[in-house]
């Protein structure tokens, strides 16, 4: 894999250089709630811009279908990643259209643009070939080289991450390059003990990430929604809380594989229950109570790990060498569910262990809960990415820059 380093020594001073990041940033409305995917990718954009080249950066941002959609512009992320640089980022206000043209036209050598959501085109995400290799050919028309720099978007096998390095000379961007150098420490060279905390809605979609840690991992905390589908697989009742009843006989199955490879599981012994979603937009009291998981009422939904299962997955946290994280472990934008999701984010900054958080949602949560993001061995900007990496899975984006 070429890296931007290299690229960077054979010139790129007055070039057209086509960087994908993953700008996918939450928005309330038209205001970023968390600028850390934009703050990824300044160093390889800056240093690009250093270098004279000019540079166009293009993302996705959210799941727009495959037409504009202004709940789904990038101008916003455009905006921050101008006051980032402290420089000015042009704006297009399409993606292979005349304003895109006319945009990189204008740049002058050192200059910036970002091109609007590459998803309002609908080849960016076809599964048509022919399709996106069409639109793949329209953004390379946009530059002279690509510079992949999305993790978050790596595992997409899409126009922009996985058709277009194909057409241009391509190099890998600092980002990409930390986030895989980090992934491959848990990986290639683990140190141990190594625990893995997997929290997020549903279990279907951490079942592969599982599969593959029962032979890697010697310890793993569930958290999140998907708790309710161990739980009620180890023969509790659950009440209304999200469950996936034909996940059981997997989930069963893992419980089952763990114990024999001496894997250890380790299930909330408590959860905070109320009768209903709170509600994110007033944020009024919800008043849940806490019950131990042998004890759900059947009138309510489980929100949220309990202050015991706190403490224990502290404890169960504070003796390892290496820790990766993914997924809140309750409702983390409502107070009254927030403590689950601190606990764990707390017992990662006490551990002497290398930690990793891996993911948009836990990486927002650490940020948004007011963490230092500095206490953590490393946060990753990829949610799906990350863990399909630590699947073992081949990524479309990292195996688009390896030739
Ligand atoms: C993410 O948020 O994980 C990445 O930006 C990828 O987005 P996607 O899941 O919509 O492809």
């Amino acid at each position: 894999m070429k890296t931007i380093d290299q690229l960077l020594a054979e010139g790129v001073a007055g070039r057209r250089v086509f960087v994908r990041a993953d700008l996918n940033v939450p928005l309330d409305g038209t205001v970023i709630t968390d600028d850390g995917r934009i703050r990824a990718v300044v160093p390889t954009v800056a240093k690009l811009a250093e270098a004279g080249a000019r540079v166009v950066v293009a993302s996705h941002l959210g799941r727009p279908k495959g037409a504009p959609d202004p709940a789904f512009s990038l101008a916003p992320a455009a905006a921050r990643l101008g006051e980032l640089l402290g420089a000015e980022v042009a704006f297009a206000t399409d993606t292979v259209g005349p304003s895109a043209t006319e945009t990189v036209a204008g740049l002058a050598d050192g200059g910036v643009a970002v091109i609007e959501n590459l998803r309002f085109n609908p080849g960016e995400t076809s599964k048509d070939d022919a399709e996106r290799a069409a639109f793949a050919e329209q953004l390379a028309a946009l530059a002279d080289v690509y510079v992949g720099d999305g993790f978050g978007a790596v595992h997409r096998k899409h126009a922009s991450v996985y058709d277009l390095p194909a057409l241009l000379p391509h190099a890998a961007g600092y980002l990409i390059a930390t986030e895989v150098g980090v992934l491959k420490k848990l990986t290639d060279d683990v140190r141990r003990p190594y625990a893995v905390v997997l929290g997020g809605a549903k279990v279907s979609d951490k079942l592969g990430v599982i599969d593959h840690l029962l032979d890697r991992a010697d310890r793993i905390l569930i958290g999140g929604g998907m708790v309710y589908t161990f739980l009620k697989a180890q023969g509790h009742e659950v009440g209304r809380s999200l469950l996936q009843e034909d996940q059981i006989p997997v989930v069963q199955e893992y419980l089952a594989r763990a114990a024999e490879k001496g894997v250890e599981f380790v299930l909330p012994v408590d959860v905070l229950v109320a009768s209903g979603f709170p509600d994110l937009k007033t944020k009024a009291p919800a008043h849940p109570d806490t019950v131990t998981v042998d004890a759900i009422p059947a009138d309510r939904l489980g929100l949220d790990i309990g202050p015991e299962t706190c403490k224990l997955y502290a404890s169960k946290l504070a003796d390892t060498a290496t820790v990766f994280w993914n997924g809140p472990m309750g409702v983390f934008e409502h107070p009254d569910y927030a403590e689950g999701t601190k606990a764990v984010a707390q017992a990662l900054i006490e551990s002497p262990a290398f930690t990793v958080v891996g993911g948009g949602d836990s990486a927002a949560a650490v940020r948004i809960l007011g963490f230092d993001e500095n206490a953590f061995g490393h946060i990753s900007t990829g949610g799906g990415a990350s863990l399909e990496y630590l699947e073992g899975k081949t990524l479309p984006g990292l195996a688009a820059l390896e030739d």
